[in-house]
């Protein structure tokens, strides 16, 4: 009994402690506390974009020395890697998105957050122009403000390469709505084969669900596909679930160029016994309503009927980037991206814009894990630059003043000036590369004392879990997405179609 009693009381103790830094840290992220406010001496930085670049910038920046403005159509952060666990309903949409005011509240000077989208950034004038482009809009949707500085952070758009009927038929999976309508249209299909009379060539194309793109993207998301069907579809729809097929078409010979050939092939063979069809060297020409036209390894040209098109075949540049390159003709000739130097200046404007992530083209995979290392470089740039403004500011002030001591301390601030003069270049650390490729496995090429360690499997899968729930943000978001992991495991995913 004493024994007993001993082990129950020290359970009730850890629980009752853990619940209360739980309750703590919970209470302290949601009620932040007063901030200082906008200081007209301070010079202005917008930041357009609240992806991972620009958060990333947002959590590292001592807000105490800018006036900061974010400017961003989207007033949340999206944890891309988690998508497609959305698009099947693993997780659920608002747990991997956090609202852009979370972070700049506990921030210590105020920041002010717009939705908008940057149409125009005037490097001469220094002024950014945004509209209000949502559902609902006030007497004004459409203005233009200064800055001081610039940081330039709007990520990418879906690469569509003009393909006929991509933008009509297809889904996408790049922003959080992408995922929600694939869910739909996903259900959709699945109700609609079950639509009394359907013949069986009709069940056949419904069922059918085609994934364009090898590249992490697909890959990820024809593996949660797998896991719907493997872990649900089977149990709530089982007269339907042996039609369900998913063709991943890639137009390289092999998916996932960017892991190593040990992995590649484990992908393949994982592949093959989930019985996801791989079709390599095989470029989609078009997407119709009902099929995908596709040219084969031999060049012919094949029809496919099916029921649901994911367009998953990489990135292309904004429009407001374009225009804004298009501003440097001479500089700005890159068709990746905008070049930047080693400090993430975009290269011709001035050092007043940095530029950051997916939208620009340097040495580095465009991925979450080189923005957000950029972003948190660029916040201890701007805290060097803005110490060298004060000082700048401090010693013109002084400029006049002929007595010794203030000659000392013009000479103090010179030194300290020339110290800051020099930024140290940004240094890319790559952390790994980690894919979930379905049936509780995931891939891995990490960094392992100077070399490379290729590892694949369900150890992996738990690897990635573990990785993905630190990486996310947020308390909120790693209870959220945990919770959600618990439930799936519990209930299953939720069949019904919103
Ligand atoms: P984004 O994160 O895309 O942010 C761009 C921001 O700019 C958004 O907030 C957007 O709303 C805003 N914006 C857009 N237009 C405007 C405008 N006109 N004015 C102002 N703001 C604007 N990378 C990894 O390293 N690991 C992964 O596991 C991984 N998984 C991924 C899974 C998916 C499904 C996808 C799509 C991508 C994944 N990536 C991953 C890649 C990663 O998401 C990107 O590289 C990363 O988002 C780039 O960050 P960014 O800040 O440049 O752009
Ligand atoms: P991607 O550019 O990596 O892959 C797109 C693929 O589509 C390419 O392999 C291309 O050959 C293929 N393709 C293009 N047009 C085609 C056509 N008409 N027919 C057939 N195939 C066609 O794009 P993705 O996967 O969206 O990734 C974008 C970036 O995000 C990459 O840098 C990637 O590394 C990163 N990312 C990383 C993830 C991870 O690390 N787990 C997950 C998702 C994305």
């Amino acid at each position: 009994w004493k024994r007993f009693l001993q082990t129950t009381g020290t359970i009730t103790l850890v629980t009752v402690a853990t619940g209360t830094a739980f309750y703590y840290f919970a209470q302290k992220d949601r009620t932040p506390g007063p901030q200082l406010p906008h200081d007209p001496s301070k010079k202005t930085l917008v930041i357009c974009g609240s992806g991972w670049g620009a958060t990333s910038l947002l959590n590292s920046l001592d807000t105490e020395d800018y006036n900061v403005i974010v400017v961003s159509p989207k007033n949340y952060f999206l944890f891309t890697p988690l998508l497609p666990s959305v698009a099947v309903g693993t997780l659920n949409p608002r747990s991997i998105i956090q609202p852009t005011r979370y972070v700049t509240r506990h921030k210590k000077r105020q920041v002010t957050v717009i939705e908008a989208s940057a149409t125009d950034v005037d490097p001469v004038a220094k002024t950014v122009t945004f509209a209000d482009t949502s559902e609902i809009q006030g007497a004004v949707s459409n203005t233009t403000i200064p800055f001081d500085y610039l940081v330039f952070a709007v990520g990418a758009e879906v690469q569509t390469f003009n393909i006929p009927g991509v933008r009509e038929h297809a889904c996408f999976m790049k922003e959080l709505e992408d995922a929600e309508k694939m869910q739909r249209h996903f259900m959709d299909c699945l109700e609609s084969a079950a639509f009394p009379g359907q013949t069986p060539e009709e069940i056949r194309r419904l069922l059918h669900m085609v994934v364009v793109g090898g590249g992490p993207t697909g890959v990820e998301l024809s593996g949660e596909l797998h896991d719907f069907l493997e872990e649900d579809l089977r149990s709530w729809y089982p007269e339907l679930s042996e039609s369900v097929r998913i063709t991943l078409v890639e137009a390289l010979p092999s998916v996932l160029p960017m892991f190593s050939k040990q992995l590649i092939d484990y992908t393949e063979s994982t592949f093959k016994e989930a019985k996801i069809d791989i079709l390599t060297k095989t470029m989609v020409k078009e997407v119709k309503e009902k099929s995908v036209v596709l040219q084969m390894p031999d060049k012919s040209i094949v029809e496919v009927p099916c029921g649901l098109v994911v367009w998953a075949a990489g990135n292309t540049l904004r429009k407001v980037t374009r225009d804004l390159m298009a501003k440097f003709p001479h500089e700005q000739t890159n068709r990746r991206g905008i070049t930047v130097d080693e400090c993430m200046r975009m290269v011709g404007a001035n050092g007043n814009i940095f530029a950051i992530g997916d939208c620009t083209a340097t040495s580095y995979a465009p991925t979450a894990q080189v923005a957000s290392q950029e972003g948190a470089y660029l916040a201890r740039v701007l805290q060097q630059i803005a110490k060298k403004d004060e000082l700048e500011a401090r010693l013109k002030a002084l400029q006049t003043a002929p007595e010794p001591e203030v000659q000392e301390e013009r000479a103090q601030i010179e030194k300290r000036l020339a110290k800051l003069e020099k930024i140290r270049p940004f240094k890319y650390s790559h952390q790994g590369s980690l894919a979930y490729i379905g049936s509780d496995r995931a891939i891995a090429d990490l960094p392992f004392f100077n070399g490379n360690l290729a590892t694949g499997g369900v150890a992996t899968f738990l690897f990635w879990r573990s990785a993905y729930l630190t990486t996310l943000f947020s308390l909120r978001n790693r209870t959220l997405v945990a919770t959600d992991w618990i439930k799936v495991k519990l209930f299953g995913r939720d069949v019904s179609r919103e």
